[in-house]
């Protein structure tokens, strides 16, 4: 089936995207919203983002005039009788969604296919409220819309066939890339993404860092595009928080169950940009209460470098390149490590002076205070990774530091994911990469990690935090038993 002309309802952030996104690939575009004042919200939102374009010479401005005259906007649902498609983009409220189904179904041809964006919420639930389940899909895009290049394309138990494919050609058409995948809570991308971003929160809430060395630390040391807390602020927290509510109740995970920091920032209106403060803002941010961080400088003096091999132009020879003196009774002991590091500095005649150092890609630091470090040693630790050229991330001396506890229990859960039946190694890489601009997928990530690293990164946390979910995957775990480094691909 070809899509020519095609209704958007709901004009918010993604709504508007998504409409921009048909209106580019030269389809007729009907832009449906509630009352003028949301119409007219939605108009600025596309008219800001084909604007931005045109100022950086990405788009002619009749270019721009030609995409906004694609679109047509109106407060009439019935407006819909002549278009082949409809994607819904209304607030994720079950209800909602099934009365605007409802509405749509009367007004649609029966050969419409209806689709709705929904984040998490079950595609069967809105498709067995209409006349025409087998023509309901979830077609699920990524903020900005216009940007990111993955469309999930969520079929159902009662899908009939062939919509998904005539759906996932014209993700192709709009220059996406199409995913198609069953109706779990989630999807692929929210499934993984999520529980993520509410371990970032649990983390700053648990005072193992503070939100600008987290964001830094998964931005810098792990290449993503944004940090957690920037992500949560562009994604809505409000959003972030109902996302995690639904697969909490599907899973009974409580890695799942939302953060409570979520939920009094939503309660409070601390929204992320949508509402100019979350996170971060210009008129107020939460950043978890972490101490000020440019404080004094320290008065620089020795260091030994201790821990895991550090040769050729490792730390110790780029402090020395520095004109730091290296001794024996130094005022701080770096201590490299992928692991806590109380048990070494125990050992030491003054345990107040050692700092765990974890370097993170090449550009990170994370720093380990443990609980005897002192304000003294952290400081000085802390600028000598300034001198040297790497960001510090200051963080207590829990296992995983800060990188490694983010990121091993994610990719763990992308391997159950695989090994569930859910999506493929390819699709599931696919998707991290082109919904989030992640610089490699999940599997990807732990074939360059190396398999057994992550095994063991996994089981320290297991071991320090009791948490069932971060006991390595039965896959994960196999596949190390048996020396093997790649996952089997299709
Ligand atoms: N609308 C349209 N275009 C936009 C845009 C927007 N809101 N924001 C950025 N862009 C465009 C810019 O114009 C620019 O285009 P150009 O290269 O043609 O000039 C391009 O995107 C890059 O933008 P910038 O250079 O300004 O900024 P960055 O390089 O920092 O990239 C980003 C911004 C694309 C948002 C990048 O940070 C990124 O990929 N972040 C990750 C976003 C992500 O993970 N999204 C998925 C969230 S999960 C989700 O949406 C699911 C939901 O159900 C919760």
């Amino acid at each position: 089936m070809a899509f020519e002309r095609v209704g958007v309802v709901g004009l918010g952030t993604m709504g508007a995207g998504i409409a921009e996104v048909f209106a580019r690939a030269g389809l007729r575009v009907i832009g449906v919203e509630a009352d003028a004042e949301a119409l007219a919200r939605g108009r600025g939102h596309l008219e800001r983002s084909t604007g931005k374009a045109v100022d950086k010479g990405r788009l002619a401005p009749e270019q721009r005039d030609e995409i906004l005259g694609r679109i047509t906007l109106t407060t009439s649902r019935e407006d819909l009788r002549d278009v082949d498609l409809v994607v819904e983009a209304i607030p994720e409220i079950l209800d909602y969604k099934i009365s605007l189904f409802k509405d749509l179904d009367r007004i649609c041809e029966p050969g419409t296919v209806l689709a709705t964006n929904t984040s998490s919420l079950s595609v069967t639930a809105i498709a067995a409220a209409t006349g025409r389940p087998g023509r309901v899909v979830g077609m699920h895009f990524f903020n900005p819309a216009p940007v990111m290049k993955l469309v999930e394309v969520v079929g159902t138990v009662v899908t009939e066939p062939g919509v998904v494919a005539d759906v996932t050609a014209l993700a192709g058409r709009l220059g996406k890339t199409a995913v198609a995948v069953g109706d779990r809570a989630g999807f692929v991308v929210n499934r993984l993404l999520l529980p993520y971003l509410n371990h970032a929160a649990a983390l700053m809430e648990l005072g193992v860092a503070g939100r600008d060395d987290i964001d830094a630390a998964m931005r810098l040391g792990v290449g993503l595009p944004m940090g957690p807390f920037g992500l949560l602020d562009l994604i809505g927290l409000d959003t972030a928080y109902e996302v995690m509510g639904v697969l909490f109740d599907e899973t009974r995970d409580r890695r799942h169950a939302p953060s409570p920091l979520l939920r009094e920032l939503v309660t409070a209106g601390l929204l992320g940009r949508k509402s100019g403060r979350g996170f971060y803002g210009e008129s107020g941010a939460y950043d978890g209460g972490a101490p000020h961080r440019e404080q004094a400088r320290s008065r620089l003096g020795t260091f030994k470098v201790v821990g895991y091999e550090d040769e050729g132009d490792g730390l110790a020879e780029r402090l020395r390149a520095a004109g730091f003196k290296p001794s024996e009774d130094p005022d701080v002991v770096l201590c490299l490590a992928d692991r806590p590091v109380i048990e070494h500095a125990v050992r030491l005649p003054d345990p107040a002076r050692m700092v765990g150092v974890h370097l993170v890609g090449e550009q990170v630091a994370e720093l380990a205070s443990t609980a005897l470090t002192s304000e003294r040693a952290a400081t000085a630790a802390r600028d000598l990774m300034k001198i040297v050229g790497l960001t510090p991330v200051p963080c207590k001396d829990r296992a995983g530091f800060v990188v490694d506890a983010l990121l091993f229990p994610f990719l763990n859960d992308a391997v159950r994911m695989y090994d569930a039946g859910y999506a493929s190694i390819e699709d599931i890489d696919a998707a991290m990469r082109l919904g989030c601009g992640y610089p490699a997928g999940p599997f990807e990530m732990l074939e360059s990690f190396g398999l057994a690293r992550v095994r063991d990164g996994l089981r320290a946390l297991y071991t320090e935090y009791r948490e069932p979910a971060f006991a390595p995957a039965s896959l994960l775990d196999q596949l190390v038993t048996a020396d093997v480094s790649e996952f089997p691909r299709r």
